[in-house]
């Protein structure tokens, strides 16, 4: 196996020991690149100024360079350093924390019944609820929520090397409709007293002055959050699977799924694994690393790094001082952690209202194709899946 395929894999976390054991920092000779996967030495490369987020050579990837989604990846401040990075970081960062003060349940509820939502199958929920409702937020029409939650399925497909040919098409059409869709909401005199409003005051508060980059980033915010969000949601309902007598006799709870979900980002990442581009030579575990090399971060290896949570292995609801590698850290570490988490945690209880079997859910699964995503696909008994690769 190799920790791209692990990503994907029924359970690769006895695999993830194993690299952690033999050494936290290995070289791949096979892959040509360098893995880390113990928690000290994945928090320092993630900390480190020389350890970049995209090669020098290659801002944008090649396949995406030519077209709208290439111009929004090569704004977006999760694939910049300096002050492509700084700059909207400052502006986005407190708009997160202030959509994670309104009230997230409720907006959860507007939009499940806008979609009319059934609770049956999550294949199409668990992606298109959270990016709703981070529109809902950030001030569009309950008519707009489909569109712009299929758009951003449709972007986010450019930042996988796996996508086709036909895949990024519709990723360039998404983004440039996107972009026409944001550049309208932030060209209205009156943006309200909501987080828009916020959005732009202090944007315009700032120095920094570049309205591409701003609409750039609005959409990555809605990207960072559509399939992340949804392996998260769709990885609690397999824990709920997996973990039947924890749920017994007790009511899901909003604080009780909160736990759950906090467990589940720990326990099983939708996000396993992130990269790092070395620009100048560095020392890092032992080893010396030469400008132009690449790390591969196995965040979900971290996870379970007993040095990182005592007792990793076990999936536990109440862990004090839990240390979760899954939004990253350093510089780059997820703004978006809280607000996630709540927008997780209160979709899956409005669905567990609806549809109170989601708990006994006799789900079977695979992961749809990744390279470091972890998000089931389910389907139900009886539903035709790729045998090799179900898992229940
Ligand atoms: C509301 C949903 C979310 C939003 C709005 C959001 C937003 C963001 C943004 C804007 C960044 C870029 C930060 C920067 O470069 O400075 C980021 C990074 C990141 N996010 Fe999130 N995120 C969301 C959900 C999640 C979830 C559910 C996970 C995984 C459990 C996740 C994992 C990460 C990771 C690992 C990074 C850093 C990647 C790296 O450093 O290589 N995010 N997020």
């Amino acid at each position: 196996m190799t920790p791209f395929e692990a990503a994907t894999y029924v359970d690769p976390y006895g695999y993830y020991a194993r690299l952690r054991h033999q050494r936290g920092l290995s070289f791949d000779a096979n892959l040509g690149l360098w893995i880390a996967s113990g928690a000290c030495v994945v928090e320092a490369i993630l900390a480190h100024p020389d350890c970049l987020v995209r090669p020098l050579h290659e801002p944008i990837p090649a396949a995406i360079a030519q077209g709208a989604a290439g111009d929004i990846f090569g704004r977006l401040m999760r694939m910049n350093e300096g002050a492509q990075h700084q700059c909207p970081r400052r502006v986005i960062e407190p708009t997160l924390a202030l959509m994670g003060t309104e009230n997230i349940a409720g907006i959860v509820a507007q939009v499940v019944e806008t979609l009319d939502v059934s609770g049956d199958n999550p294949n199409e929920w668990m992606f298109t609820l959270p990016v709703s409702v981070m529109a809902t937020l950030i001030g569009f029409t309950s008519s707009q929520l489909q569109e712009v939650a299929q758009l951003t399925r449709d972007f986010v497909a450019c930042l996988s090397p796996l996508s086709d040919e036909a895949q990024l098409g519709r990723a360039h059409c998404g983004a440039a409709r996107l972009s026409r869709m944001f550049g309208e909401l932030l060209s209205h005199g009156d943006k309200g007293s909501g987080v828009l409003g916020r959005l732009y005051r202090d944007y315009e508060a700032c120095a920094w002055k570049d309205d591409d980059a701003l609409v750039a980033n609005m959409i990555g915010l809605f990207s960072q959050t559509c399939e992340a969000t949804a392996g998260l949601i769709g990885n609690t309902l397999i824990a709920f699977q997996r973990n039947p007598d924890l749920f017994e006799n007790m009511q899901p709870t909003p604080t009780l799924v909160a736990e759950w979900v906090a467990e589940v980002a720990r326990y099983d990442s939708p996000v396993q694994n992130t990269r790092r581009f070395v620009a100048r030579r560095c020392t890092m575990g032992g080893s010396v690393i030469e400008a132009g090399d690449t790390i591969l971060l196995l965040l979900a290896a971290a996870n379970r790094d007993p040095f990182a949570n005592p007792d990793p292995d076990s999936f536990l609801l109440n862990r004090t001082q839990r240390r979760t590698f899954s939004f990253g850290s350093g510089r780059h570490q997820c703004p978006g952690q809280q607000l996630a988490l709540a927008i997780a945690s209160e979709v899956i209880l409005a669905l567990l209202h609806r549809q109170p079997a989601l708990l006994a859910g006799t789900y079977r699964w695979s992961y749809l194709p990744s390279l470091n995503g972890r998000i089931p696909q389910f389907c139900r008994d009886g539903e035709i899946q790729d045998s090799r690769r179900a898992h229940e």
